[in-house]
């Protein structure tokens, strides 16, 4: 796994380990003690993956890329309020590209096959130290079939990379390409063209969602998202909104 990235001096340090409890949490406690970013933590095996909303995230060992990469971050709150959106579309440029197959994004944070499958997630944390913040992308990404029992709610919705690609590839090399991304999309300067970038991968455009928006639940049919990653609700009322929240779940009619 190491010497895929030799070559990528852009990623910084890369901190490969066979078993953490989270690499999300390992980069943490590795910017706590000095570690400039950008670095990546890349873990064959985790033991308390952690998920969004403080779900768990389970990964089987050599099925599931584990990695997290630590970047600098502006102070531009727009640059960082979008800054998941933006590298799920880079990443699902760079990848389709790469390995010939469609991918789209489940906003904010979830890339899906063509088939609706969930292939990816990421879990965005920010640290703030001394005025100075660093954005820790975690991203778990099944690669590979998993050989063993999985629990039949993740089974259900889980999509694998190999099964919709249209040539063999290694895990070294998505981290790679994925890392690559990650800091290629954290050195951007300005919001442009975020909303219309991201539409090429849109999962939700035109049906019908619910988002949680921590006080209230509203409902509509998505309709994009706006330059600073806020997703565009059409509302019942007929009106378009940006709303900010932190899931939003299709509803099944
Ligand atoms: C989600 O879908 O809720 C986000 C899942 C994020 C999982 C990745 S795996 C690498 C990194 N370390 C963690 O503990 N979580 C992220």
């Amino acid at each position: 796994m190491l010497s895929a990235f030799s070559d990528t001096k852009k990623c910084g340090e890369i901190f490969w380990l066979d078993s953490i409890d989270s690499t999300n949490t390992y980069a943490l406690k590795l910017l706590s003690e000095g570690t400039q970013a950008p670095f990546v933590v890349v873990a064959r095996e985790q033991n308390a993956g952690k998920g969004r909303l403080s779900r768990k995230w389970y990964a089987e060992p050599d099925a599931t890329l584990c990695m997290s990469v630590a970047v600098p971050m502006s102070d531009d709150p727009n640059l960082l309020r979008s800054f998941t959106v933006r590298v799920a579309t880079e990443i699902c440029s760079v990848l389709e590209k790469e390995l010939l197959t469609r991918l789209f994004i489940k906003w904010p944070n979830d890339i899906y096959s063509e088939q609706g499958k969930k292939i990816a997630g990421m879990l965005t944390e920010l640290k703030i130290e001394k005025n100075k913040k660093t954005i820790i992308l975690g991203i778990g990404i099944n690669c590979f079939k998993p050989k063993g029992d999985i629990d039949s709610s993740i089974a259900e919705t889980m999509g694998v990379l190999e099964d919709v690609v249209k040539r063999d590839f290694l895990m070294c090399e998505i981290a790679k390409i994925v890392a690559s991304a990650i800091v290629n999309t954290s050195k951007e300067i300005s919001i442009e063209n975020v909303a219309s970038n991201f539409s090429k991968y849109d999962w939700l455009k035109g049906k019908e969602i619910q988002v949680d928006t921590g006080g209230a639940v509203v409902s509509g049919f998505a309709s994009g998202i706006v330059d600073s990653g806020e997703l565009l609700v059409n509302l019942e009322t007929g009106e378009t909104r940006p709303i900010a929240a932190l899931e939003a779940s299709i509803l099944k009619k």
